[in-house]
């Protein structure tokens, strides 16, 4: 993944401009910096959810920042996996119903679809949660479905946006070790953006936005091949 002069304005008044980054496969990104300073904007680019006004946006060989909506669309499929800061499941679905879902986008149906949604379900502990709707689970499982829709595609991006925000300290830390254990499981590069220090704490790589740009020195020193 790949920014280069990245610059964005929501109409006339919010002009944002972005630090050029560089992560390679299977690194790992915590993105920081106070309210309204572009953060989710920036994993909006990352996701080719948003193009921006400016510079250019690279997942490998592709330039994203240049596809059309469609190309865009299947990026998203392919490569992307994106946990939204409160989910964004549909309260009318069950837990395996929203995974398959995700799984419909990404052109995986049927059987195998099936079988894909249990394993990922099953393997972040919500085995027993299937067929609960969102309103029937706990935030820790809501956000466990929401990671598990994120996932179930076998993504090598997956993009966090504050995924602790809902919950206790502890439990936190939870979140972060699933996002972890995951995104080594897929060989993915991670990408978390939070405000929280605990979790901005574990991570060696961060870059904080809004102040003088504070990558770590790992960061800076290494060249890794793009992924
Ligand atoms: N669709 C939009 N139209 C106009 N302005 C927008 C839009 N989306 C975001 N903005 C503005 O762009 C700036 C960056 O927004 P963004 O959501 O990326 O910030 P953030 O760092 O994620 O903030 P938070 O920590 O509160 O989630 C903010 O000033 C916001 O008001
Ligand atoms: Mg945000």
């Amino acid at each position: 993944m790949q920014l280069t002069g990245v610059t964005h304005r929501y109409g006339p008044d919010v002009s944002l401009s972005y630090p050029d980054l560089r992560l390679a496969g299977g690194e790992e990104l915590v993105i920081s910096g106070p309210s309204g300073v572009g953060k989710t904007t920036l994993l909006h680019f990352m996701a080719g959810l948003l193009l921006p006004s400016g510079g250019e946006v690279r997942y490998g060989d592709t330039l994203i920042s240049g596809l059309s909506e469609a190309g865009r669309d299947r990026y998203r499929a392919s490569t992307v996996g994106y946990v939204f800061q409160d989910f964004h499941l549909m309260p009318g679905y069950t837990a395996l119903e929203n995974v398959l879902l995700g799984l419909g986008l990404a052109g995986v149906r049927g059987p195998a679809a099936l079988a894909r949604a249990r394993e990922t379900l099953t393997g972040l502990g919500l085995g027993g949660r299937l067929h609960h709707s969102p309103r029937q689970l706990s935030t820790g499982e809501r956000q466990r479905v929401a990671l598990a829709r994120a996932v179930a595609h076998r993504p090598k991006l997956l993009l966090a946006d504050e995924p602790t925000a809902h919950l206790d300290p502890s439990r936190g830390l939870d979140a972060l070790a699933l996002l972890r254990g995951t995104a080594a499981e897929l060989g993915a590069t991670l990408v978390v953006v939070s405000h929280d220090p605990q979790l901005v704490g574990a991570f060696e790589r961060r870059l904080e936005l809004g102040r003088s740009v504070a990558v770590s020195a790992a960061a800076a020193g290494s060249q890794p091949v793009p992924a």
